[in-house]
């Protein structure tokens, strides 16, 4: 930790590989090409440096283009060890006009395959900014927080004058993140109060950033304005929904093959997540039971036809299990021991939390035997649960518990990224120059914005949006223009 590089990912070798995959996205990616060509001139990002942690996928490079193009510097990593698209970093690097040997591009620190400590360290690395010394970024966008909670963390620790020793029982991923601050005091004591003193702010991408960014708040611990980009209709209604829709089976393929028609699949959580997972699972003709603690999204589900149940009632029945809930400890190693033999575990939410891993490593006998990357099977001892016998048999889990779309496919398709995105430009360039407007606290892009960014879209799927008259629009009480909506609509 400490020293600035100018990149490190796998290998720029696969640059060109990239930025075929690159050039296609653009095209499947109608906002963010829109926001390039309307801010060419105006440059409203020029000034801006942002450190990016959000997964380095073809479609992330899309977004890091673009934001150059609009006049900011940027240096990025992975929000997942799991979840970088080798081949997307190594173009982003070397840039639409360098070579290999002459990278021209965006210095990235990300690979797939990270251990924690590297991607610690490719969190840290996103803050330095080696042409400015002393000066880190000033704007963060995030997704899930970490490198909000690194700055956050890094600065109570430094006010405290010293890292806290881990506990125990902490997750292992806090005692790395507690040494990687720790390694770095000594040489630095200053510098994430430096850093974040020159933070205009964050935006925010996923449900679960966006929770950990009012829990700041609430505490009065939040450093900075952050925009909770998430909760803009244009993502999390399409990309929560439409997008896991799409890569939730796209990594169930690709990991397993396995038939998931005729089966029976269990998805913990019907949120946004959940409510896509359950469509696509249905799809493919799986019978599909639903887990929630909301009575709302409990009663939703059945309306929609899905059993609800709760886990370890079902769980024996299940040849998937699907965690969606943003919430710990929802598949516990107690769950997994009840599996039917080679049944199928993982997990969409953003944190590797949700499923017991740590339990499922210490049932006494256990055995894990990797199938490919991301890919492993556990064997289980014949035993005895609840006083009924169970023979040696082996469930599969995707991605060590991680994002499995993510982690075994390559996350969400362009479009749907292309509205997600498109909300995080504007909402970078609204926290960027407009300051005035974003005091301290967790803000929401205004509606006008949100329904720009459908409006971007709208073409590219040939929808003809018909036109309100000025009657019909005084007889709505709404502008012409827009927007059509209360705050309180919930679409
Ligand atoms: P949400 O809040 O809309 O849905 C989560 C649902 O889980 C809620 O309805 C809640 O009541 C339910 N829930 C909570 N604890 C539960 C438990 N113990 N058992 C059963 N149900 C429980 O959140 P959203 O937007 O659906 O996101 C879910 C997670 O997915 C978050 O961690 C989010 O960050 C992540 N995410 C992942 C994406 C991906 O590509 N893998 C894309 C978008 C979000």
């Amino acid at each position: 930790t400490g020293t600035a590089l100018p990149h490190k990912v796998r290998d720029l070798g696969l640059a060109e590989q990239g930025r075929h995959q690159i050039r296609l996205a653009e095209h499947e990616m109608p906002g963010l090409m829109a926001l390039r060509e309307r801010f060419a001139d105006s440059q409203p990002l020029a000034g801006a440096r942002i450190a990016g942690s959000l997964h380095m996928t073809v479609q992330t490079a899309v977004l890091i283009e673009t934001l150059v193009a609009l006049g900011a510097q940027v240096r990025w990593a992975s929000c997942n060890i799991f979840s970088t698209q080798d081949e997307a970093a190594a173009a982003v690097v070397v840039g639409p006009t360098g070579t290999p040997e002459d990278p021209q591009g965006v210095p990235v620190f990300a690979w797939k395959g990270e251990t924690l400590e590297e991607y610690w360290w490719c969190t840290t690395q996103i803050m330095l900014w080696p042409d400015h010394a002393g000066a880190g970024p000033n704007m963060i966008l995030d997704d899930g927080g970490d490198a909000t909670l690194l700055v956050h963390k890094g600065r109570e620790w430094e006010q405290l004058g010293a890292v806290p020793s881990p506990q125990e029982g902490d997750p292992e991923e806090w005692k790395v993140i507690l040494e990687t601050v720790r390694a770095d005091l000594a040489a630095h004591p200053t510098r994430w109060t430096d850093v974040a003193a020159g933070l205009r702010g964050v935006t925010e991408e996923t449900t679960t950033g966006v929770h950990r960014l009012y829990q700041l708040h609430e505490a009065g611990q939040l450093l900075f304005p952050a925009i909770n980009v998430n909760d803009s209709v244009t993502k999390s209604k399409f990309d929560n929904v439409y997008g896991v829709r799409h890569s939730l089976v796209d990594g169930i393929n690709r990991a397993t093959d396995v038939l998931i028609g005729g089966k029976v699949a269990v998805v913990c959580g019907f949120g946004d997540v959940g409510k896509g997972c359950a469509e696509a699972l249905r799809g493919q003709g799986a019978r599909v039971i639903v887990t929630e603690i909301d009575p709302i999204c409990a009663l939703q589900a059945t309306m929609q036809g899905y059993q609800v149940a709760r886990l370890e009632d079902v769980v024996d029945q299940a040849d998937f299990v699907v965690t969606a809930t943003g919430c710990k400890d929802v598949v516990t190693a107690d769950h997994m021991r009840r599996l039917k033999d080679k049944a199928v575990v993982g997990n969409i939410g953003h944190f590797d939390n949700e499923i017991d891993m740590a339990g499922l490593a210490r049932i006494p006998g256990v055995q894990r035997t990797e199938i490919k990357p991301q890919v492993h099977e556990w064997t289980l001892p014949a035993d005895s649960v609840d006083g009924v016998d169970r023979p040696e048999r082996s469930i599969i889990v995707l991605s060590e518990g991680r994002l499995l779309n993510l982690g075994n496919a390559t996350g969400h398709p362009s479009f749907v990224m292309s509205t997600s995105f498109a909300n995080q430009v504007l909402a970078q360039i609204e926290l960027f120059t407009r300051p005035d407007d974003y005091p301290l606290g967790v803000h929401t892009l205004p509606k006008e914005l949100d329904e720009e960014v459908a409006r971007l879209h709208l073409e590219a799927v040939g929808a003809d949006l018909t036109e309100l008259s000025k009657e019909q629009a005084a007889y709505l009480g709404v502008d012409v223009a827009g927007p059509y909506k209360p705050d309180h609509y919930r679409y």
